[in-house]
């Protein structure tokens, strides 16, 4: 995304329910029945296939979303042979090239630090957290272009209300995959790798903070985030942590990728902020994709009245 070549730096099948965990009882053994979670209408017969093959397994009875944008969607097209996913290279065409045989299989993100209740989850477990939601999101990138994606997932605090936070939880940091056998192409990134990222707690339980599963009605392609990904719309589309593994609370800071490789050009809250300038180029436009005519951004890219008032008293010029 960013960067160039230094020195340049720039940034279904569907099977008997009886095969998986009812969601129940899975809320039962992590100790939380008659939580709101445990409200949900057992939406979907989804198993999560044990073979790699399941980009495209459909996702259905999905929820409406109230924080879904009316705005045109992109393009099935545009959303999965445009991306940043740097582990499997760094142009927007090659994550779709590079991440066909990703081997997604038996996925576990495992949830730690200061909880009372730490736990391995599988996609099946995650699958069962929560209805599934679908949610209309602008995403807007740090590179100045943005689009319009139906997620599938539902909001991660729903997900942090299971392992019980301490009250030394500050911040969660987030990590994704890493294996340089099947991300060959990482190495000529110019990052370190895994990729890191971090939220403020209060930030990471806004409701609009989705654990995103899913897109166009089906799982997630590999190429934007497969199995499970950070979906953040009120920041720069680099803080949105695809193919996650670790999330671990804690009373520090955690460092983030971009940050560590350019701290005078990411910041650690990146909310898109029009009247912030990149080093190295403006911040008060963007490029829809599919679209000719720049647009103007909007601040928080249009989610103030659900995320503004967590920033108050703090100076965003700074804190980029
Ligand atoms: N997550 C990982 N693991 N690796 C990456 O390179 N790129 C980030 C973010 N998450 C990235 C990542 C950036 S820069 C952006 S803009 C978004 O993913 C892009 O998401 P998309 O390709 O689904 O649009």
């Amino acid at each position: 995304m960013f960067i160039r070549k230094a020195p340049d730096l720039t940034c279904a099948d569907v099977t008997p329910k009886s095969v998986y965990l009812d969601r129940r009882e899975f809320l039962r053994a992590m100790g939380i029945v008659g939580a709101t979670a445990a409200a949900g209408k057992g939406l979907f017969e989804l198993a999560w296939p044990s073979k790699t093959a399941f980009a495209a397994t459909k996702l259905t009875g999905l929820a409406k979303s109230p924080f879904s944008t009316s705005e045109k969607q992109n393009t099935y097209e545009d959303v999965t042979h445009y991306n940043n996913f740097y582990e499997f290279g760094t142009d927007k065409s090659d994550p779709a090239k590079n991440s066909k045989n990703f081997n997604t299989s038996s996925w576990t993100v495992s949830v730690e630090g200061e909880v009372n209740k730490p736990h391995k989850f599988s996609m099946e477990e995650i699958l069962k957290i929560a209805p599934l939601e679908e949610r209309i999101y602008r995403h807007r990138c740090v590179e100045a272009w943005s689009i319009v994606v139906p997620w599938i997932g539902f909001s991660f605090s729903n997900l942090v209300k299971l392992v019980e936070p301490t009250p030394k939880a500050q911040f969660v940091a987030f990590q994704s995959y890493f294996d340089a056998r099947q991300m060959p192409q990482a190495k000529y990134a110019g990052i370190d790798f895994p990729y890191v990222e971090g939220l403020r707690m209060d930030e990471a339980m806004n409701p609009l903070a989705l654990l995103g599963v899913g897109m166009y009605g089906e799982t997630l392609p590999n190429q934007d985030g497969a199995p499970v990904r950070m979906v953040l719309p009120w920041k720069y589309g680099f803080k949105s942590v695809k193919s996650l593994v670790k999330i671990k609370f804690q009373e520090k800071m955690p460092p983030t990728t971009w940050n560590r490789l350019a701290s005078n050009e990411y910041g650690f809250y990146a909310n898109v902020n029009p009247t912030v300038d990149h080093p190295r180029w403006s911040q008060a436009k963007e490029r829809r994709l599919g679209e000719v005519f720049k647009r103007t951004t909007l601040m928080f890219n249009g989610y103030g009245d659900q995320v503004a008032g967590m920033y108050s008293g703090m100076d965003l010029k700074k804190n980029y």
